[in-house]
């Protein structure tokens, strides 16, 4: 990206979405090559008659139906499901083309925040609902339902004083505190649209959602904590909200109590105006399309995309996903250490678990804190039966060896899932054979910010496992793999190309937030009439989907989605920086690492700290989870003839596959000695 003004907004390009660069998606062969092996698990949990689905043949009649009589199967489910206010008229309107706009059970109304706390705490008041342990095992709290509506009825009166309305935006900006989950479920009860913001983005991220969303208030808290660090949360607001002109009240929460800025008329303190209000609150109806919340993802350019989630449908399907993936009955404990400023946790943190009255983790730490063994603790403590992580994670835990996991008593899981990017089969392995004691059901869920909830997933007790496959489609969900350059069909196993979706779910985003026309460019144009990923996949001989990788250019560092233009944007802001090229390289904890390609400015002399001061610009534009692994300065970047970067080339020096670099008759003057001394440079580097 070539550097720009930096205008202290943000960018306003507009995102035209051809199919996916060829170039790119020539790699997806490549990626499909180098799958394991053929490696069957027939897992099957001690009680298998006691699984939802229990067995292949169950899934396949249930899923045949999901698909052949798709309206009567969601109605039913919608039904038995959902608490209603008033019943909805219709199951579904629209389909994937352009002007289809889709919707779920029409006419119906409903209030989320009813079906997860009131419905629960009318006949369960005493069942856990939550239960919190903080970054200091030490800290914890358990929250039963009845309290749980009681703090979700002051929150939202607190949030009515404040002035929020049904239909306004939220922004929260939190730790991983039970406040946070309050916060959601007041907004969802006020029909307020909440905007989560992940309380890692630094200051420039944040300010940028929150104008985009519109934010009126936001809601924070003094610092947050993990894994021992402190993170100034409060600072960082203030920093953002300089920018943010229409934000007129700042709730903040005490949570570390360290001393912070106080801007008088703006900011109030959360803790002290709940005890003022009643714990009674009257609930909005809102109908099952009104918005939920939004999330921001990044996109292919640097402007990240607000994806909006409708009530009914979201809630509707994030409650059948967990009930039946992480195989739910009534007394499960289930612990999804993801953080809800991610789909992860808004889904299987919150709704989903609470939709179904389930028991759910709220965990504020980090895997290595105090020590590897966090997690195992953490089930062990509170026999977790349902723990659901990332892969980079378990790559981490794993080098520390198994002795952290063998102290523990880990007889109370039952399901482990993984979730974020694909996951490779030695990682599978470990997780199954050392956490899971070879006795637990794997499930390597498939899906997106976008999807609300799984789409291509194990059902433990039903679907035999392949490391490293997300199998099969959930209830209701079409698959389709198409060939990228044609955009046709392919039919049969055995194929490889770009995975799409045919008919809508109930799960499925609704508008980009504020530019719905992105939603049309970036997901349902590419291939009219079906829903674009942006992912590669093979369908194997026996029909189970394997994800190959992103095919646009966006980066799974983590499991977290970054683009390529947002890193290169911040490294830019760089006074010496005059171009700058990101791009993804395979490493062996995070999965994907960014490398990133920098030119200087003619008239910049290059020091010793150079690297180190682009890296913090990329963490103080983003946040420490972009932190680039490489910086390699170069005087010039391989590109076309036509000035365009070839990044298909930086793509194989950054990984080290230099013996394939393939086509370079498309390299401008000089090109192959740019080549030749980038691949050099990198070698030192690496
Ligand atoms: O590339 C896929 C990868 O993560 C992307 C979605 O990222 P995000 O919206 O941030 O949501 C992550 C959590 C749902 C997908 O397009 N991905 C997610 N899960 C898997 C995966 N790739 C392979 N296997 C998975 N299980």
């Amino acid at each position: 990206m070539p550097r720009t003004e930096h205008s202290g907004s943000p960018s306003v390009t507009r995102e035209r979405s051809p199919p996916p660069s060829i170039e790119h998606v020539d790699t997806i062969a490549q990626a499909a090559a180098a799958l394991p092996v053929d490696e069957v698990y027939n897992i099957s949990l001690q009680n298998k008659e006691r699984c939802h689905i229990y067995s292949m043949e169950c899934y396949e009649q249930m899923y045949h139906r999901s698909i052949k009589d798709s309206d009567n199967f969601w109605r039913d489910i919608a039904m038995s499901t959902l608490r209603w206010l008033h019943p909805f008229t219709k199951v579904q309107g629209g389909d994937m083309h352009p002007e289809g706009d889709v919707s779920w059970f029409i006419n119906g109304k409903l209030n989320v925040c009813d079906n997860c706390v009131d419905r629960w705490a009318e006949v369960a008041p005493e069942r856990i609902a939550i239960i919190w342990e903080g970054d200091d095992p030490q800290h914890t709290q358990t929250i039963t339902y009845k309290a749980l509506l009681n703090r979700v009825c002051k929150f939202a009166n607190m949030l009515k004083r404040l002035g929020v309305r049904r239909y306004d935006t939220v922004g929260i900006y939190m730790p991983m505190i039970p406040e946070t989950i309050y916060a959601m479920l007041a907004c969802a009860r006020l029909g307020a649209i909440h905007s989560v913001v992940f309380a890692g983005f630094s200051a420039p991220n944040l300010r940028d959602r929150l104008i985009d969303a519109h934010c009126k208030i936001v809601i924070t808290a003094d610092q947050g904590i993990r894994g021992g660090k402190i993170i100034p949360l409060k600072n960082i607001m203030d920093e953002a909200l300089k920018e943010c002109p229409l934000v007129d009240t700042c709730v903040v929460f005490q949570h570390q109590g360290q001393a912070i800025n106080w801007i008088e008329g703006r900011d109030v303190w959360g803790h002290e105006m709940l005890d003022g209000m009643r714990p009674y609150c009257p609930l909005e109806i809102m109908d099952s399309e009104d918005l939920l919340f939004m999330l921001y993802t990044s996109g292919s350019t640097g402007k990240p995309k607000g994806i909006a989630h409708s009530s009914a449908g979201y809630l509707l399907y994030t409650a059948l996903t967990f009930k039946y993936v992480f195989d739910f009955h009534p007394g499960d404990i289930h612990a999804c250490v993801a953080d809800v400023g991610w789909i992860t946790g808004h889904s299987y943190i919150v709704y989903g678990p609470l939709c179904n009255g389930a028991t759910t983790v709220v965990f504020e730490s980090v895997p290595m804190h105090p020590n590897p063994s966090r997690y195992w603790q953490l089930c062990e403590r509170w026999r977790v039966s349902q723990f659901y992580t990332a892969p980079t994670a378990i790559r981490a835990l794993m080098i520390h060896g198994t002795e952290w996991v063998e102290n523990h008593d880990l007889s109370s899981l039952r399901v482990l899932g993984t979730v974020g990017e694909p996951i490779n089969p030695e990682a599978w392995r470990w997780y199954y054979e050392v956490v899971g004691k070879s006795r637990c059901d794997i499930v390597d869920t498939y899906w997106q910010t976008e999807t609300g909830g799984h789409m291509l997933t194990p059902l433990p007790g039903a679907i035999k496992c392949k490391p490293g496959s997300a199998t099969r489609p959930f209830f209701g969900v079409e698959p389709v793999i198409l060939d990228s350059k044609t955009g046709k069909p392919l039919h049969g196993n055995n194929v490889n190309g770009v995975l799409c979706f045919r008919r809508p779910w109930p799960g499925m985003m609704r508008t980009v937030y504020g530019d719905h026309e992105r939603l049309l460019n970036v997901y349902l144009r590419p291939y009219p009439g079906y829903y674009f990923t942006g992912d590669g996949c093979v369908r194997d001989k026996d029909g189970y989907y394997w994800i190959t990788g992103r095919v646009d250019d966006t980066i799974n560092v983590s499991g977290h989605r970054l683009g390529s233009a947002e890193v290169e944007h911040a490294l830019v802001q760089h006074k010496g920086c005059s171009e700058a090229a990101v791009v993804g390289y395979p490493h062996s904890v995070k999965g994907t690492g960014l490398f990133c390609f920098v030119t200087m400015n003619g008239d910049y002399e290059v020091h010793a700290g150079t690297t180190k001061e682009l890296r913090d610009i990329v963490r103080k534009e983003i946040g420490p989870i972009a932190t680039p692994d490489y910086i390699l300065i170069t005087p010039t970047l391989p590109k076309t003839r036509s000035g365009k970067i070839i990044r298909r080339l930086l793509r194989k020096i950054a990984a080290s596959e230099t013996d394939s670099l393939g086509d370079l008759s498309t390299l401008g003057e000089g090109g192959d000695q740019v080549v030749h001394t980038l691949i050099q440079e990198a070698k030192k580097l690496t």
